[in-house]
């Protein structure tokens, strides 16, 4: 029209259609902003449901509709999903792919556009029944995505005025374009969030995981380098109460005869009481627990099984939250584990009692291995009786013959004084022959670990200096031995020669880096000592064993050094009652002295 000869044309003619212009740049101005607004409302809204929500208001504002209804295909694209508004509030049907008019895009993904619904086959009245709505015209648009796959479908209801036309045709189809893309990277977005969602519990899980397992590392290293039953229990509940801050925890043992479970060891500010504990097998917690070999753990709200636990508690305690575990090994349980009022208010949760659970079955392998070491070292001691008992029985031969020779002069003698004298030294003869007699005793009892027995020191460095030479066969390391000293000495031969011998393999793997040397076996008396030397001429204490150097575990420069060759040689002279020294020269050698007492 504009390109006619518009002067020809009459004034208001001329005015009304510049009005008809002006409204129609208006309202295309308008959809223009529009299409613009939703564009940046979707760019920056994050939350899928907002988003869908504000596509809906929006679409049905711009396009002078009813209603709008916006369908997201479902995973199985059998099925689709929807937002819809009713007067603001928004609610969510579901509809099949292929049913009604939306069902009828989705599937042939072509728009649709329908003047009176209730003429159209495609329709499915079955919603407006539903509903009470009465829907007359319908224009409605597929979504879809780049590759041309249907993601969705747009649907706006009854144009307030006549029907939906052809721009607003085009209008639609620009919306469900910009719908497509934001529903496309917000399902994208929601996809990469819950996958951050699902690492980051993963990541969380695995920290969980790894401070457990670190836990229980240090459990087992302190349960391993423990040297005796005590030391075990004890470095273990120290490690469980370093990561379960509690009043305290106790190791209560069963036992049998009494049918009570007793407190063995116990940590903790509570230790006192804790260590008090015996508690009866019958009509408690903790027997349930032992008999049941089933953990159980308490809150502050089950008082009345708090006080089942039958602790002794003191006046003015008040139990909060405390947890039973059984100590089970196998098919042995051997008592339980008790830790009380756990700081953290969470009290015992099942995970913690899980981890309890391992802590108490490493305690049950440091009791089991414990009771075999036991019976070990009762067997250990009757084989060594065994082989000592000819030994012994010789050494019984001396004061024997001594007495008869006393008892026959006895009966010879008539002079009382003489006698008297004869009879002093029998005596001493009888005490010597009990000595040994208590000192076998007390070692097959256990009390002592010691079998001594006076040895010639000619018949000891004999055995040694064999075993010594074998050891060194090869290693360019010469065995001298100098014997002094003739006599005996009182001592437990086979441990003895196990002390010299750690001395004599520290001195054959100092001297090795250099590849030669020479090991001296020195005996002499000295003052009312017998002298035991062990030097070598190697390169010396490294200075960084000072201050540690008989300590278990501590080594220095070794490959495979384990640190506990010195610690042995320490407690087998403690246990004979000697004394231990040591002279080093850096680049000279290391001399060890053990003195005894003489026989
Ligand atoms: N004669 C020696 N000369 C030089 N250094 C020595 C000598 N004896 C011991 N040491 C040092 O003292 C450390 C501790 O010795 P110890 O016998 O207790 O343990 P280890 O030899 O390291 O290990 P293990 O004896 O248990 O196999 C050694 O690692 C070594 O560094
Ligand atoms: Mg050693």
């Amino acid at each position: 029209m504009l390109d006619d000869d518009v002067s020809a044309l009459p004034r208001e003619q001329l005015e009304a259609e510049l009005r008809a212009l002006r409204e129609q740049f208006r309202l295309a101005n308008k959809k223009l902003r529009g299409i613009q607004e939703i564009g940046q409302i979707l760019a920056s809204e994050q939350n899928h449901d907002r988003m869908l929500a504000e596509i809906i208001k929006r679409t049905t504002a711009l396009m002078g509709a009813d209603r709008a209804t916006l369908f997201i295909l479902s995973d199985d694209h059998d099925t689709m999903w929807s937002k819809s508004t009713h007067g603001g509030e928004i609610k969510t049907i579901e509809l099949k792919v292929g049913q009604g008019i939306a069902g009828w895009v989705a599937r042939y993904k072509r728009q649709v556009n329908v003047k009176d619904a209730y003429k159209d086959a495609r329709f499915d009245a079955e919603v407006d029944r539903a509903s009470g709505y009465r829907t007359k015209s319908i224009l409605c648009q597929p979504l879809q995505d780049m590759q041309g796959n249907t993601i969705g479908v747009i649907q706006v209801l009854n144009k307030h005025e006549g029907y939906f036309t052809t721009s607003d045709e085009q209008l639609l189809r620009a919306i469900g374009g910009q719908a497509s893309v934001c529903i496309l990277n917000s399902q994208l977005y929601v996809d990469v969030v819950t996958k951050n969602i699902d690492l980051l519990d993963t990541q969380l899980k695995l920290e969980e995981r790894t401070a457990e397992v670190e836990l229980l590392f240090r459990v087992e290293r302190a349960a391993a380098m423990a040297m005796s039953k005590e030391q075990a229990l004890g470095g273990v509940l120290e490690c469980m109460l370093a990561e379960y801050p509690s009043d305290g925890a106790v190791v209560l043992l069963h036992d049998a005869q009494r049918r009570a479970l007793v407190a063995e060891h116990a940590v903790g500010p509570a230790a006192a009481w804790l260590g008090e504990a015996r508690i009866s097998l019958d009509g408690t917690l903790a027997g349930e627990v032992f008999g049941r070999r089933a953990a159980r753990c308490l809150r502050q709200s089950d008082s009345q099984l708090l006080a089942g636990l039958d602790l002794p508690v003191p006046d003015g305690v008040h139990l909060r939250n405390a947890v039973c575990v059984p100590i089970t090994h196998n098919e042995d349980t051997f008592g339980v584990l008790v830790v009380v009022n756990r700081r953290d208010p969470r009290g015992f949760e099942e995970r913690d009692v899980r981890i309890l659970g391992v802590i108490a079955s490493r305690m049950a392998l440091s009791l089991m291995l414990a009771r075999a070491m036991e019976e070990e070292r009762k067997a250990e001691r009757l084989a060594a009786i065994g082989k000592t008992l000819s030994g012994v029985v010789h050494d019984l031969k001396t004061p024997l013959t001594i007495i008869s020779g006393y008892a026959r002069a006895l009966a010879r003698e008539d002079d009382a004084e003489r006698r008297q004298e004869y009879r002093e030294l029998v005596k001493k003869q009888i005490d010597a022959i009990n000595g040994m007699i208590q000192e076998l005793l007390r070692f097959s009892r256990g009390e002592s670990q010691l079998l001594v027995r006076k040895v010639w020191v000619k018949d000891f460095v004999a055995e040694l200096a064999e075993s010594l030479r074998e050891e060194f066969a090869g290693t360019g390391v010469e065995l001298v031995v100098e014997t002094p000293y003739k006599g005996a000495v009182r001592m437990d031969a086979p441990k003895m020669r196990r002390a010299a011998f750690n001395l004599a393999r520290n001195a054959k793997e100092a001297m090795l880096e250099r590849g030669h040397g020479t090991f001296t076996v020195h005996i002499e008396a000295r003052d009312d000592r017998v002298l035991f030397s062990f030097a070598d001429d190697g390169p010396g204490i490294p200075p960084e064993m000072e201050g540690r150097l008989f300590d278990s575990f501590a080594t220095h420069g070794k490959k495979n050094g384990t640190g506990l060759g010195l610690a042995i040689v320490k407690r087998i002279v403690d246990e004979h009652g000697g004394t231990l020294d040591l002279t080093s020269i850096p680049g000279h050698g290391t001399t060890f002295t053990i003195g005894l007492a003489p026989a």
